[in-house]
């Protein structure tokens, strides 16, 4: 069985196993939209392996990390960027 974990998630605790992504932990939260394009739309993981940067989000405070590649440490910070505020690089 594995070891449990306890990380953030847009302000939110919850208890992930050992060994998971930060994106799995914003994927168990029933999130399917992890940051908006620059036009607005929302955007999710597309390939799960480091390649399209479409799930880069804020981990630990650094912005635009692709959180696929990112394995869950206890305490992790993870904030997705889905707010209905406009994108700061717009
Ligand atoms: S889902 Fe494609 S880089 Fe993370």
């Amino acid at each position: 069985m594995p070891e449990t974990i306890h990380v953030t998630v847009n302000g939110a605790c919850i208890a992930v196993p050992s060994g998971a992504t930060a994106l799995a932990a914003i994927l168990s939260t029933g999130a399917s939209a992890v940051r908006r394009s620059v036009s607005g739309g929302p955007r999710g993981p597309l390939c799960g392996m480091g390649v399209c940067f479409e799930c880069r989000a804020t981990v630990n405070r650094r912005r635009y990390a692709r959180t696929c590649q990112i394995l869950c440490s206890p305490g992790m910070d993870i904030s997705t960027d889905v707010s209905d505020e406009p994108p700061d690089y717009v």
